[in-house]
């Protein structure tokens, strides 16, 4: 542990104590204060924010993509790689009054695998049961950070389910050749092995006290977190009109398209738009004929 600052963010006015340990976006999850954040490694630039008051800040390596020199020498930071060591005033670029009070509390856990089924030929759907603690809080949309097993790393997958009564989470993952977890998910992973995770993150949830049309757009195993917000609607009743364009390659790719179609009679405002890059490869990989 090192020493604690007090972080103030602007203009929500909103005080957090952060230790020296720690990111800024790290202490401000675990109090609750659900900052915008996607990737939480300096990559994606969702959590960019000003200093206006205050200088002491380290960051830990981040993409020069996501917070380019020249914008760091204006004073922009990002809250999930810059530790505060004296006092700091932040200005958010980039929040949403509904969801920054809306944290709900990170939980580390164990759970047990329960599944893991083919839903394409490189997409996995995988089931986990938790352990323990007794419960983890997330909205749909959310995500969780699994440990890879036997390393220090983590990799981040999205709820394709919604809260439930039995602690059971559903994931759609997609296995790259190589990749440090989904290769262990494809090649070694079984029912009721264990896993290190963590819970809840990510912003991409429905905010409820609008009304307007939504658009979802996603392709590959970002049809999880689509599909957490759909069921959720689903469940509820929402009747918002919504339409999902879902890109492919071809349509060998393609996975829940049974329950699509039944949540699409659930909800008579939603439109399902498979979009393939590849229209003319059949379900075989190969091309089709003219
Ligand atoms: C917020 C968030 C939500 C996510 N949700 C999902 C989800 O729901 N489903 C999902 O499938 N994924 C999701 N991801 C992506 C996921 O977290 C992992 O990044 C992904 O599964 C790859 O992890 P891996 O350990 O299998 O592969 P890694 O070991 O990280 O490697 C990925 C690929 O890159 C290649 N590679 C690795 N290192 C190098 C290198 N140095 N040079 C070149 N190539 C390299 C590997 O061979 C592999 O093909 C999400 C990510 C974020 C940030
Ligand atoms: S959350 Fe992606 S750069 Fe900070």
């Amino acid at each position: 542990m090192g020493e604690k600052h007090v972080v103030r963010f602007e203009p929500v006015g909103i005080e957090i104590e952060v230790d020296e340990d720690q990111t800024i976006l790290r202490a401000a999850a675990e109090q609750g204060v659900q900052l915008m954040h996607g990737c939480k490694e300096g990559q994606c630039a969702a959590c960019k924010s000003f200093v206006l008051e205050g200088e002491d800040i380290e960051h830990d390596s981040y993409s020069t993509f996501a917070l380019p020199d020249y914008e760091k020498e204006e004073g922009q930071t990002l809250l999930c790689r810059a530790h505060a060591y004296e006092d700091l005033v932040i200005e958010l670029l980039n929040y949403d009054e509904e969801i920054i009070r809306s944290g709900l509390p990170l939980r580390t856990g164990i759970v047990e695998v329960e599944a893991v089924n083919e839903v394409t030929h490189d997409m996995r759907h995988l089931v986990v049961r938790l352990v323990e603690p007794e419960e983890i809080k997330f909205f749909p949309g959310q995500y969780m950070d699994f440990q890879v097993p036997g390393t220090d790393e983590t990799r981040s997958f999205s709820m394709a389910n919604t809260p439930n009564r039995d602690g059971l989470f559903e994931f759609v993952i997609k296995v790259y050749p190589g990749g440090l977890f989904s290769e262990h998910l494809a090649e070694k992973l079984q029912p009721g092995d264990r896993l290190t995770v963590e819970a809840p993150f990510g912003t991409f949830t429905l905010r409820e006290s609008r009304t307007g049309d939504l658009v979802f757009v996603g392709g590959g195993a970002g049809m999880a977190p689509m599909l957490g917000l759909l069921r959720s609607m689903a469940e509820r009743g929402v009747e918002r009109k919504v339409t999902f364009y879902y890109g492919a390659r071809t349509i060998r790719d393609l996975c829940f398209s049974d329950e699509l179609a039944e949540l699409a009679g659930r909800l008579p405002g939603l439109t399902y738009v498979p979009a393939l890059s590849e229209p003319r490869t059949a379900t075989d990989g190969r091309a089709r004929p003219d």
